[in-house]
């Protein structure tokens, strides 16, 4: 049997055990998202109580296993991965920066605070990598030639599927083409034969050929993913047909307009007319 003092005083030390635990506390954020391609750092920040001195920070990655390890004050004795470096901070807090986020830093990272005579503390920040899908700037293409529509994004590790779908000024969207993991691109039936589409599921490019007037509209690349949802951009294609070139003089003597050439060319359906001057160009879209 323990004496009933005893037990009391037990129980109070106990307490004071677990109060001491909560006093020295790091704060870091739960979860961040982080661009893909680009630095990213990792803030962690620890109050401390009086008395309390650091001894040393240690960063470990998902696997536990240790990113980066310093003495503070001591330069000498950062160690760690080529991937990530010490990023300066204010006093009692540590920061580290990946140099260039890639699918592989997704993960829940620890920084561990070596705190004497207390102990350790630690906090933890889990990592999302994300990305946009960008697109190329629209593009132009005449009738019977060969257009390229294209897509990027920089995460093809998290993408199962691309879709591309074409809206035209006037109508519905429809699809047009599409590229899962593991199987070869689909061609929708209407466009079989003249619609590649590349197996990648990073960049992904959609080639007509020949392109058709009625190919002119905004083209749609959908990227579906399995942890973000669909991502897409959108390029516009503006089609051309070949133009018969007339160029008219007017003379002033003879008060009318003169066929003077007539040439095949490609061109754009405008009207290049420039009043007062002599010559008038037409440009007539076949
Ligand atoms: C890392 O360590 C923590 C406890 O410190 C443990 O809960 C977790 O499962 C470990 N993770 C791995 C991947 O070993
Ligand atoms: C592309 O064309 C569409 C439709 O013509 C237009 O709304 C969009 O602003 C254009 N984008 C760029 C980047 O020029
Ligand atoms: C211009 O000349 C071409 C042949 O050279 C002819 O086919 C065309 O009809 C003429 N156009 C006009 C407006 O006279």
């Amino acid at each position: 049997m323990i004496p009933v003092t005893c037990r009391i005083g037990l129980q109070v030390s106990f307490l004071l055990l677990l109060i001491g635990q909560t006093h020295g506390r790091v704060t870091a954020p739960a979860r961040l998202k982080a661009p893909v391609d680009k630095p990213f750092t990792l803030t962690c920040t620890l109050s401390k109580d009086r008395g309390e001195t650091l001894r040393e920070v240690r960063w470990l990655d998902d696997k536990n296993q240790t990113l980066l390890s310093y003495q503070p004050g001591n330069r000498d004795s950062v160690s760690g991965q080529q991937h990530v470096e010490l990023a300066t901070s204010p006093k009692d807090s540590s920061a580290i920066t990946i140099r260039r986020v890639g699918f592989r830093d997704e993960g829940c990272y620890t920084c561990i605070f070596e705190l004497s005579p207390s102990g350790s503390k630690q906090g933890q920040t889990c990592l999302t990598v994300d990305a946009e899908v960008t697109s190329e700037r629209n593009k132009t293409a005449v009738s019977g030639k060969k257009a390229s529509l294209s897509c990027s994004f920089g995460l093809p590790e998290k993408v199962q599927q691309i879709l591309w779908k074409h809206t035209p000024a006037q109508g519905e969207s429809t699809e047009v083409a599409s590229f899962a993991k593991r199987s070869d691109p689909m061609i929708e039936p209407a466009y079989q034969g003249r619609v590649w589409l590349s197996a990648s599921l990073s960049d992904s490019q959609l080639t007509i050929q020949p392109v058709a007037i009625q190919d002119e509209g905004c083209y749609t690349c959908f990227y579906e993913t399995h942890s973000e949802g669909t991502k897409s951009s959108v390029v516009c294609l503006s089609t051309y047909g070949k133009c018969l070139l007339f160029k008219f003089a007017f003379t002033r003597r003879h008060k009318r307009f003169n066929n003077a050439t007539l040439g095949q060319n490609v061109c754009f359906p405008v009207f290049y007319q420039v009043p007062g001057i002599e010559k008038i160009i037409f440009a007539i879209k076949m």
